[in-house]
């Protein structure tokens, strides 16, 4: 008998490969190959829907209607998708286990249900699962359709016999089609069911919604090819101690991925929360070294969130360095220019920096906060609980503007700030409607920030 042929995949980038390889010429990735069998499945693309031959159309007689869109309800998850579902997108949820990916998508068919047709398919939980689940969510006011199914062949059966206008796919790891041969989850199946769903969603404009589960590095399981697929990637990440969960769209065809919903895990589902600052500030000490709160940008949403930082003696050779929720050679670049520039020795002091609430900050804007938190635990000398600070610290210890310094000035006056350490930058000095109540101090670089304290 012949041997079945095999291929090898990355389960990274989805390269293939005749032979096992160590590491990925594709994406530089080691150990990520894995074996699976050669399918010879005919791969359709994307059609026009009518089967008619390919024929160019100029740019200008295409229409240009508004994509239909539906309003979900939940206004956090509506402005993440750039204001609704769209009609015929595909959309994936990635995210790590538990921390409420089906439990949203739930509460979205729930909304949905008043008006439409809802599928939810779920290949992890049983019918009865999920309908416990939904009992959680509280009454719905529309019919829910679940099918526990993970053959993808029935799953479009079943799409084509009951043509629903939302469908949710829970878990693309656990689909699979017979003829690809290998184990769900793997890079074959995933693609394979990847694909298919691209098609009925564009050929039948159905608004699918795919959940995948997350590697431990954190990026979806199975290709790197399944985000370039989709029209939608939205990540749903959050702290495992922490209540509250982020709605981020890291790719969006049909608006911008900038926005983030914040959410809440309660007892009967996730809650909106409509003002993540207060949210975020919940229990911060007052008048304690090391504690200084800024403004970070979430896409057009400005939050305020506390800045911790800790320098004490250390009592190794090599002292202690720890960064939480922000970049950890950051930090040690920040410190070093505060060596340098300011002429303190930190070679003798452990470091631990912490932005409370779990939030993971990736702007430049929140430097001078670190920066401000460490020389305040440092010299021991609490900052004033009404005082903001926010600017990006260069080589050299000047303070660089930031973007969208107003509506991080007003989100601050919103809620009570007095005063607000601002770059000494020319946006500083003509932000739009001067705030009344907010007192600004302006630093060109990090030698007047410490002469503050
Ligand atoms: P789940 O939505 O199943 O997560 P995922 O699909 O991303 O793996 O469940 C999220 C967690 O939230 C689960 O541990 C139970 C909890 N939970 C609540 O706290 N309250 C609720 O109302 C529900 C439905 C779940
Ligand atoms: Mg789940």
């Amino acid at each position: 008998m012949a041997k079945a042929k095999t291929v090898f995949f990355c389960k990274e980038c989805g390269f293939e490969s005749a032979k096992w390889l160590g590491q990925c010429p594709g994406c530089k990735a080691w150990n990520s190959f894995t074996e699976e069998p050669v399918i010879q499945t005919k791969v359709k693309g994307i059609t026009n829907g009518t089967g008619s031959t390919a024929k160019p159309v100029p740019l200008k007689e295409v229409s240009s209607d508004k994509e239909e869109r539906t309003l979900i309800g939940i206004r956090e998850f509506d402005r993440v998708l750039g204001g609704g579902i769209v009609k015929g997108s595909l959309v994936l949820v990635g995210g790590d286990p538990g921390i409420g990916k089906s439990t949203l998508l739930l509460q979205m068919c729930r909304e949905l249900s008043a008006g439409h047709k809802v599928l939810y398919i779920s290949g992890e939980e049983s019918a009865q699962q999920i309908k416990m689940r939904a009992d959680r969510l509280g009454e719905f006011s529309g019919d829910v359709l679940l099918l526990s199914e993970t053959n993808l062949d029935l799953i479009e059966a079943a799409l084509e016999k009951e043509q629903p206008e939302v469908v949710v796919i829970d878990s693309i790891q656990t689909m699979y089609r017979e003829e690809v041969g290998s184990a769900p989850g793997s890079v074959s199946q995933v693609r394979e069911a990847t694909a298919s769903l691209m098609r009925l969603a564009k050929d039948k404009e159905i608004s699918i919604f795919i959940v995948g589960h997350v590697t431990k590095e954190g990026t979806v399981a199975g290709p790197r090819m399944l985000e370039h697929m989709v029209d939608t990637v939205l990540y749903f990440e959050g702290d495992n101690s922490a209540a509250y969960r982020i709605l981020r769209a890291v790719k969006n065809r049909f608006g911008s991925t900038n926005e983030i919903g914040v959410f809440e895990m309660t007892g009967v589902g996730l809650n909106e929360v409509t003002n993540p600052s207060e949210y975020m500030l919940e229990g911060r000490p007052e008048e304690e070294p090391g504690s200084v709160i800024t403004t970070v940008m979430e896409g057009t949403r400005p939050i305020l969130v506390e800045v911790q930082a800790l320098v004490c003696q250390t009592n190794f050779n090599m002292p202690r360095r720890t960064a939480a929720g922000v970049d950890y050679n950051r930090v040690n670049l920040l410190m070093a220019v505060m060596e340098k520039r300011l002429g303190i020795s930190l070679a003798g002091c452990d470091a631990y920096v912490n932005v409370a609430g779990g939030m993971k900050i990736t702007e430049p804007g929140i430097d001078l906060a670190i920066v401000l938190a460490l020389l305040s635990s440092y010299k021991n000398r609490a900052v004033d609980s009404k005082t903001i600070a926010f600017g990006e610290i260069g080589l050299t210890g000047e303070v660089r503007s930031v973007s969208m310094l107003s509506q991080r000035i007003k989100e601050a006056e919103k809620l009570g700030y007095e005063v607000c350490i601002v770059p000494k930058a020319k946006n500083a000095r003509n932000v739009d409607g001067k705030p009344a109540n907010i007192r600004l101090i302006e630093v060109g670089n990090i030698r007047e920030l410490a002469s503050l304290l």
